[in-house]
């Protein structure tokens, strides 16, 4: 298979650490040193996820010279869906691609990559063709705005790409994906619910979500321990080593944990790709959206072998290896 097309899409309104200063008692200066982050967008009450997904996969479907109507599998990596059956379906309707199955897949920040290794495999048993896979949240909707450790951090975004079965090359060189849910409790918007009596002898919940928490520190050093060995295992897989990568781009969690990866790999860090500054942590966006962002700055071309790895809430982390174009 072929990653030939990329597009991403993020609400127009922008949040800046002076903006939050107003909001919780924090400030730039505490903000951009520990993550690197001096923007991030956020959704207004009328855009939703389904149409920022549908954006992008749009100019995602574009720029790789296809009609919506080619396309025969949408994945959408997201953990803010607008209906908790699931926003793939719209997504679907929203681009007209009338010939294409769709499903939402959850895996967090790491939700992208999974749904690019997923892809890969319809592709690849020849089921599928044309398999879009987009990564989209919309985590301003359940953070804790009176929540300054975890309320900075986030951003709302989407990115797509389209992969293409091909018979004369396999550009998705190796992956690896990794859960440990014995460490669930670190990252989570979780359920609550409250006890109401139904009938006799019958008590049923009714609730809703509560709030992103986490345990940064707990994460942070989760990472930094888990990524680069899922980056080393998927290269040995590939049978590259690190000087043939031309980019490493990671889940946009924190500048810090970018710069310690790339440290531990051995990788100059002018081969990071980072967008932390501009959008934040979008979650299941993150990659796409900054793979998309340095395309169209002209920094990545065709044919450049980038890393890329997801990590987050699960705890659950990934690896793959791709040529893109
Ligand atoms: O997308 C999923 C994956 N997520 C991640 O990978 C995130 C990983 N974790 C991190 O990136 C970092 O742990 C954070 C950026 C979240 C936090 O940085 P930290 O250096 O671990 O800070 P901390 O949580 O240890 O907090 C240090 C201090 C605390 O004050 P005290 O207890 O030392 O007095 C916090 O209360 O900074 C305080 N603090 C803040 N101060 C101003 C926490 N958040 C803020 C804030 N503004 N926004």
């Amino acid at each position: 298979m072929a990653i030939i097309g990329c597009g991403s899409a993020t609400p127009s309104a922008i949040l800046s650490n002076h903006h939050l200063s107003q909001v919780v008692d924090t400030s730039d200066e505490w903000i951009y040193p520990r993550t690197g982050m001096k923007n991030r967008h956020v959704s207004s009450t009328n855009e939703t996820l389904s149409q920022l997904a549908a954006d992008a996969a749009q100019k995602a479907i574009a720029d790789a010279n296809l009609d919506p109507t080619n396309i025969d599998l949408i994945i959408l990596a997201t953990s803010t869906p607008d209906d908790l059956f699931g926003s793939a379906s719209k997504v679907q309707h929203l681009i007209g691609a009338t010939q294409a199955a769709a499903f939402d897949l959850t895996v967090a920040c790491s939700g992208f990559v999974f749904g690019l290794i997923t892809a890969a495999q319809y592709i690849r048993t020849g089921v599928y063709k044309n398999v879009v896979v987009i990564g989209a949240d919309l985590l301003s909707r359940w953070v804790d705005w009176t929540d300054r450790t975890t309320c900075v951090l986030f951003g709302d975004g989407a990115g797509a790409v389209v992969c293409q079965g091909t018979e004369t090359k396999d550009n998705l060189l190796a992956f690896e994906m990794r859960n440990d849910g014995s460490q669930h409790g670190c990252l989570n918007l979780g359920y609550q619910g409250e006890s109401k009596p139904l009938a006799e002898g019958i008590t049923v919940q009714v609730g809703g979500y509560k709030p992103l928490t986490m345990s940064g520190k707990e994460v942070y050093r989760f990472a930094v321990a888990k990524v680069p060995e899922a980056i080393e295992k998927a290269m040995f897989r590939a049978g590259l080593a690190i000087d043939d990568l031309d980019w490493l781009l990671l889940h946009q969690a924190n500048q810090r944990i970018m710069d310690a990866v790339a440290k531990r790999l051995k990788l100059p860090s002018e081969k990071i790709l980072s967008r932390i500054s501009e959008y934040g942590n979008t979650s299941a966006a993150s990659i796409p959206l900054t793979l998309d962002t340095e395309i169209r700055a002209g920094k990545v071309k065709p044919g450049d072998k980038i890393a890329v790895s997801g990590f987050g809430a699960g705890l659950a982390w990934s690896s793959a290896i791709f040529v893109w174009g």
